[in-house]
């Protein structure tokens, strides 16, 4: 229990299927969910590849806290707070690079890149200075799966296996698509923001419903791109899509049975992809370029790994909650290393296709997420909008009172049942 005292079910009516707005935008309900979710369990926080030789270093934040993730010398992997232990100034400002120190830029504290602080600039003004209890502080649970890095602000947290549980079996599968080669984060991050809370975009990941609509002008491109009618099971009128829960929060949205050849025909549509191919022709044949592409399309599903994570098509995301109605998306496209270039980039146009900045998919989302946001922050607190209250907060009970006209609940204007 957070010192905030309430409880996630004054939110929800499981029996009704239905969730309080306020969920999705109260700051007090962020508050919660940073101190009670991102504060105490594993976080995504990184791949492998990004850092791949000692000194390999990027910065990030975890749970919003400013951090650095650095392979020391030994090639461990660990996560340091970026907080100089003088006066809590970030020792390191750049994205990413490699260093063996990280020197502050306030009063010239320096510290090695394992954390240790092994220089104090006029240290004999000082009296007692203990240096080895003076090191960047390290986050204290860093662990790795198939080269996905997580950490945890709790020491306590369960073993990371153990959280990511039935997801493991479908991480396994998305690094199955190099085929025995290793994934590579070669091409950097793509940061999108939109307004509105971290759930839609958890959410929405494992939503089937909503492509044959939010998506529906990209079907249409494709079909006339590529010549097929359809492509795939979204353009037939069905939501094929089989939507998992995996437990512990984690979803999967299984697209495998109806949607493959779909995800597999994408590039075709890509403005460059027959230059690409002819310069692949140079060096394969028709079979191997056909094998490498058949091991490098997306896995056919959108697997989320609560509370941060999703794998989908041939990438990473991050998501980051900035506030109670704002997050950051982290897009991180993966190539497979040791193949020709021209298959890399045959990836890259698949993924830019969609999920770029300026691609199909994600303004589309990006957009409706900021309608389902707009409205209900812009209520009353408590009051009813697309969610039936099941709420029973003080506030709830007294927005009846105050501003019932103002709610959209019902065509009358009256407060939907508290
Ligand atoms: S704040 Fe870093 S040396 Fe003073
Ligand atoms: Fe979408």
């Amino acid at each position: 229990m957070s010192n905030t005292g309430f409880s996630a079910r004054e939110f929800v009516d499981l029996d009704r299927g239905r969730v309080h707005k306020t969920a999705y935008y109260d700051p007090e309900v962020y508050a919660t969910e940073m101190q009670r979710i991102f504060e105490r369990t594993w976080l995504y926080i990184a791949h492998a590849s990004e850092i791949p030789e000692p000194g390999d270093y990027k910065t990030t934040e975890l749970a919003g806290r400013p951090v650095i993730v650095v392979r020391g010398a030994d090639g461990n992997i660990r996560v340091l707070q970026n907080r100089c232990r003088h006066r809590a100034a970030s020792v390191c400002q750049a994205a990413k690079g490699n260093a063996r120190f990280f020197r502050c830029e306030y009063h010239g504290w320096t510290y090695k890149n394992n954390g240790e602080l092994v220089g104090v600039t006029y240290a004999d003004a000082y009296k007692d200075l203990d240096k080895s209890q003076l090191g960047l502080q390290e986050v204290p649970r860093v662990e790795t799966y198939q080269d996905f890095v997580f950490a945890s602000h709790d020491a306590d947290v369960e073993p990371l296996v153990e959280h990511l549980g039935e997801a493991t079996k479908y991480i396994d599968l998305f690094v199955a698509q190099g085929a025995g080669r290793p994934l590579e984060a070669a091409y950097g991050t793509q940061k999108i923001k939109y307004e509105g809370n971290w759930k839609y975009q958890l959410e929405n990941g494992c939503d089937g419903y909503h492509p044959n609509f939010a998506h529906r002008s990209f079907f249409r491109v494709m079909g006339e791109r590529t010549g097929e009618d359809g492509l795939g099971s979204y353009m037939d009128g069905s939501a094929a899509a089989e939507a998992l829960s995996l437990g512990r929060g984690h979803t999967l949205l299984d697209q495998r049975k109806t949607a493959t050849s779909h995800y597999a025909e994408r590039y075709k549509a890509s403005p460059d992809v027959d230059s690409i191919l002819d310069d692949l022709r140079k060096d394969l044949s028709e079979e191997q370029i056909g094998e490498l592409l058949a091991t490098s399309t997306s896995p056919g599903f959108n697997l989320t790994v609560f509370p941060n994570l999703q794998l989908i098509g041939l990438h990473i995301r991050e998501i980051r909650p900035v506030s109670a109605n704002e997050t950051v998306v982290h897009y991180t496209p993966l190539a497979v290393s040791g193949v020709p270039d021209g298959i890399n980039q045959l990836r890259m146009r698949n993924h830019e296709l969609f999920y770029s900045a300026a691609g199909f998919g994600v303004p589309d989302d990006g957009e409706m997420f900021r309608r389902v946001s707009v409205a209900p922050a812009r209520m009353p607190t408590g009051c009813c909008s697309h969610a039936v209250c099941t709420a029973r907060r003080p506030e709830a009970r007294s927005c009846r009172r105050r501003s019932p006209t103002r709610c959209l609940s019902e065509p009358n204007g009256r407060a939907g049942r508290n």
